[in-house]
C-alpha cells in the first residue's frame, strides 16, 4: 500500500483518463462558443458569505462546504459551484451596465464534502454557463438546448430531460404553507433533516435523499397547483418551445433542485443506463430571478446549469465513445545505426512542431522491438532511417493503412504525412 494516498472522493487523472476530460471540455467549448458563450474565471475560492447565498437550508451549504479561516482570519470556502461566484463577480465588476444579454460559461474544479459514490466526489469538475439579464420562456429554451446539442455532439444518447416550474417567491410561500399542512401529521415517521425541513423550508423534503420513497412523498400536493397564472402560463410557453426544438423531455412535479436560489423553470439531465450511473443528473440547471438582488445587486434575472464533467465522461466510457482517443501516433521513426539515431531525434521534433503526433526510441532497441512499439504506438506511418537513407537525404516511409513503402526526401517528409494521413 501506498503511504501517500489522495483524499477520499477525489480522483487521479493521468494518461487516457486526462485527455478524456480534455476532449470533453474543448467538445463543450466548441459548441458553447457558437452560442455566442464568453469565458468567465473566477477564484476557486470566495469569501464565505458568497455562498450562503444558496440557501440555509440546502445539504450544500448546511453540510458540505470546505471551509475555513485563512491566516488573516477571513472566512473563506473552497467553491461548492459556480453560480453564486458568477454572481458575485457579474456585480462586483458591474456587468451588468453592459448593454443586451451576457452570457458566460465556466469550467473547473468544485468540492464539495459528500459521500463518495458511484459519480459523486469531493472534488469534481462542473462546466456550467450562466446568462443574466433577460426573463423570456425562449431564453430558457435556448439555453436549455444549448445542452442538449452538446449531448449530441458527444454522442450520449442515453440521457432524458425532467423539466419542472417551481414558480415565483409568491407561489413557492402557497405551497409550503400547503406542505406543511400535508406532513405536519406524517413528519413523525420522516428523517430528522426533513423534521427540521417542515419548519425551516418544507420543499426541500420533496428532495430528501433518505426519504426519497417514503409514501408520504409520492402523495404530496404538487407545485403545480400552486403556481401562479404568470408562472403557469410562463412554464407552458418554455414546453412549447421545447416542442418546437424537438427536444424531448419528462414533467416532473417533486424536482425541486438542491438549491434555494431557483424559480420558475428547473431542470436535469438524468443518465438513463443499466449500470451503477443510472438516475444520477449527469447536467442540472434551473432560472434565478431574484439570486443577483438578493448579493445586493441590480433586479436582473439569470438562468444557467452546469454539467458534471466526471459522470459524463462515465456515460461516455460505457457508451465505448472514447474508443479512438489518443491511441494513434503519426508516425513513429525507426532508426538502424546510432547516427540515425540521432538525426530520428532531429526529425522527430521538426515534425512535432509542425503539428504531428511522433515518436522514436531513445534507446538502443533491436528492430523487432521499435517495430513492437509501432504496433503500441498504433502508428499510422512507420519512418526508418539507416545510413544508407541518411547519406542521401531521404527516409522510408511505410503507410500501414494503404500497405505502400516508399523512399522519399526527408524535406518533402511532412507534406507527404500530412497530405497522405
Ligand atoms: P448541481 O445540481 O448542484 O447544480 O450540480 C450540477 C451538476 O454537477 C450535477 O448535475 C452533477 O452532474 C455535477 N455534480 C454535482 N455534485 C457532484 C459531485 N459531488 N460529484 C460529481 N459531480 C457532481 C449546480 O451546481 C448549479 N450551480 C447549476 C446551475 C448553474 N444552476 C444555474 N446555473
Amino acid at each position: 500500500m501506498a503511504t501517500y494516498q489522495k483524499p477520499k472522493g477525489t480522483l487521479d487523472f493521468y494518461g487516457l483518463e486526462a485527455m478524456k476530460i480534455h476532449y470533453v471540455q474543448n467538445e463543450i467549448r466548441n459548441v458553447i462558443e457558437n452560442f455566442g458563450y464568453n469565458e468567465i474565471i473566477t477564484p476557486i475560492f470566495e469569501n464565505t458569505e458568497v455562498f450562503l447565498r444558496l440557501g440555509d437550508e440546502s445539504d450544500v451549504v448546511n453540510k458540505e462546504m470546505y471551509t475555513f479561516n485563512d491566516k488573516g482570519n477571513r472566512s473563506i470556502t473552497l467553491r461548492p459551484e459556480g453560480t453564486a461566484a458568477v454572481c458575485r463577480s457579474y456585480l462586483e465588476n458591474k456587468i451588468y451596465a453592459n448593454p443586451g444579454i451576457t452570457k458566460f460559461f465556466y469550467n473547473g474544479p468544485m468540492f464539495r464534502y459528500e459521500r463518495p459514490g458511484t459519480g459523486r466526489y469531493r472534488q469534481f469538475t462542473q462546466f456550467g454557463v450562466e446568462v443574466f439579464g433577460l426573463s423570456e420562456p425562449l431564453l430558457d429554451c435556448d439555453v436549455i438546448y444549448t445542452a442538449y446539442s452538446i449531448f449530441k455532439r458527444l454522442g450520449i444518447s442515453n440521457i432524458k430531460l425532467v423539466i419542472n416550474s417551481i414558480g415565483d417567491f409568491k407561489s413557492r410561500s402557497n405551497y409550503a404553507k400547503a406542505l406543511q399542512e400535508y406532513f405536519s401529521d406524517k413528519i413523525d415517521t420522516m428523517c430528522p433533516d426533513c423534521k427540521r425541513r417542515l419548519e425551516t423550508n418544507p420543499m426541500r423534503i420533496l428532495d430528501c435523499k433518505v426519504d426519497k420513497e417514503h409514501p408520504a412523498l409520492v402523495n404530496a400536493p404538487k407545485i403545480k397547483d400552486y403556481l401562479s397564472d404568470e408562472s403557469k402560463e410562463y412554464f407552458s410557453k418554455v414546453l412549447n418551445g421545447l416542442d418546437a426544438l424537438g427536444v424531448p423531455y419528462a414533467c416532473d412535479d417533486n424536482l425541486v433542485r438542491g438549491l434555494d436560489y431557483y424559480t420558475d423553470t428547473v431542470f436535469e439531465f438524468i443518465i438513463d443506463s443499466n449500470d451503477a450511473l443510472n438516475g444520477l443528473a449527469i447536467c442540472a440547471g434551473g432560472k434565478y430571478s431574484e439570486l443577483v438582488k438578493s448579493m445586493s445587486g441590480p433586479d436582473v434575472p439569470g438562468i444557467g446549469y452546469a454539467f458534471g464533467i466526471e459522470r459524463i465522461i462515465g456515460v461516455m466510457d460505457s457508451l465505448g465513445l472514447f474508443a479512438s482517443l489518443g491511441k494513434e501516433f503519426d508516425a513513429t521513426i525507426l532508426a538502424l545505426d546510432y547516427e540515425s539515431k540521432v538525426q530520428s531525434l532531429v526529425i522527430a521534433n521538426q515534425l512535432r512542431l509542425a503539428g504531428l503526433k511522433v515518436d522514436l526510441d531513445y534507446k538502443n532497441m533491436s528492430m523487432k522491438q521499435q517495430f513492437k512499439l509501432c504496433d503500441r504506438n498504433n502508428s499510422r506511418f512507420i519512418l526508418i532511417l539507416g545510413e544508407d537513407e541518411r547519406l542521401n537525404n531521404m527516409i522510408t516511409v511505410k503507410d500501414k493503412i494503404n500497405n505502400t513503402q516508399e523512399k522519399i526526401k526527408l524535406e518533402e517528409l511532412e507534406n507527404y504525412i500530412k497530405g497522405n494521413k
